[in-house]
């Protein structure tokens, strides 16, 4: 497998890819199989159709990997939070109010509840050749509190933040717990058949970096370690989006193989800042997915150059947004192909 060669520490040309939401709205046969399941949610415990949904853009354009369709917020729900998805509004949850409301979430409900998810990955595993890495993944426990907390996502998650300052106990019981759940999870993953796990801490970048350290690096070094006992040779992916001057600092502590840059990381510079054959994942401006022809050719060469003579797996900054053309992402994976 591609994908696995390069986290192993290989450089692969042209680099393997994916994209984050490469499953989703943008594709008319997600969008029929999203309307039969009812809701998204639905459709995320379903094992069966959220397996073809995962499948489907691998049939589409052969990426070097499938992700696991679910979601970060399935962990919160499996736990006994409520959560739903408003429809133009993204997820909403009761925001937790006090510690004596996080100790009634159970770790046992979430490893009942999050049973569809393995089938999920075993059904998944039983689709893909033995060249498509399964990529199993989990929020980073900061981003999942920045939704337990505040509710909904859609701002910079001020009552997490502030929280922080006024009820420190709160944030950090959250993320304690969220610590060890991720790595039951994960572990879970792994035993149905992930070849490697994602991180996914997309809100990295609100923290101050002395919050960065104990929200962000403190719990992934955490999971990484735990992962790593049990499973030597598991790869592990960290995306600490919009990490800005914390991502070197992120990579050499945490221990993770390889890391997701966002869009606005300059490839020179992660380059430089960080160890000497860190494994770089992204960066393309999804944006360029909407702009097409010229504009994407050009900025996906820039992106291949960029990180010519690296270890390198393509993706993009953030997730492929519901308004780009499939014809699009079929022109990005021919120009990668054909680098
Ligand atoms: O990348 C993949 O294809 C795998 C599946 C996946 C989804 N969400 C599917 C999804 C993954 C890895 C995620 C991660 C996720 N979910 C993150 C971290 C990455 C990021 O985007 O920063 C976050 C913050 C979430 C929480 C979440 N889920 C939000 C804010 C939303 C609403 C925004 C939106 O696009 O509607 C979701 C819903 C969601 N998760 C959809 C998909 C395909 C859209 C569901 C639909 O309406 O069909």
């Amino acid at each position: 497998m591609k994908l696995i060669d390069v986290l192993n520490g290989e450089a692969v040309w042209p680099p393997p890819v994916w994209l984050m939401r490469q499953a989703g709205r943008y594709l008319p046969e997600y969008r029929e199989l999203r309307g039969q399941a009812g809701d998204f949610l639905a459709l995320c415990t379903h094992p069966e159709l959220a397996a073809e949904v995962t499948l489907q853009p691998i049939r589409r354009y052969g990426f070097d990997a499938a992700i696991l369709f679910s979601d970060i917020l399935i962990l919160p729900w499996a736990l006994g939070q409520g959560l739903r998805f408003a429809e133009g509004e993204g997820p909403l949850l009761p925001p937790l109010q006090s510690r004596a409301e996080l100790s009634k979430l159970s770790f046992s409900a979430a490893i009942a509840g999050t049973a569809p998810i393995m089938e999920t990955v075993r059904r998944v595993k039983a689709g893909l050749d033995g060249q498509t890495a399964l990529i199993g993944f989990a929020g980073g426990p900061f981003t999942v509190a920045c939704y337990m907390l505040d509710g909904k996502g859609g701002g910079d998650f001020p009552r997490t933040r502030m929280l922080a300052y006024e009820d420190p106990a709160l944030v950090e019981g959250t993320i304690a717990l969220l610590t060890e759940a991720t790595i039951t999870y994960l572990q879970a993953q792994i035993d149905a058949g992930a070849d490697t796990v994602m991180l996914f801490e997309s809100w990295s970048g609100i923290l101050p970096s002395a919050l960065f350290r104990k929200y962000v690096i403190a719990p992934t070094k955490r999971i990484v370690a735990a992962l790593k006992a049990n499973n030597p040779a598991l790869p592990i992916i960290g995306f600490p989006r919009l990490s800005g001057l914390m991502l070197a600092e992120y990579v050499v502590e945490t221990g993770i193989n390889a890391v997701g840059l966002d869009t606005v990381t300059d490839i020179a510079t992660a380059i430089a800042t960080c160890p000497p054959g860190t494994v770089f994942q992204g960066n393309l401006d999804p944006l360029l997915l909407r702009a097409g022809s010229e504009a994407l050719t050009q900025g996906t060469h820039a992106v291949l150059n960029g990180f010519r003579g690296q270890r390198h797996i393509f993706n993009l900054g953030h997730g492929i947004t519901p308004d780009v053309k499939p014809e699009a992402v079929a022109q990005l994976v021919d120009t990668i192909r054909a680098a």
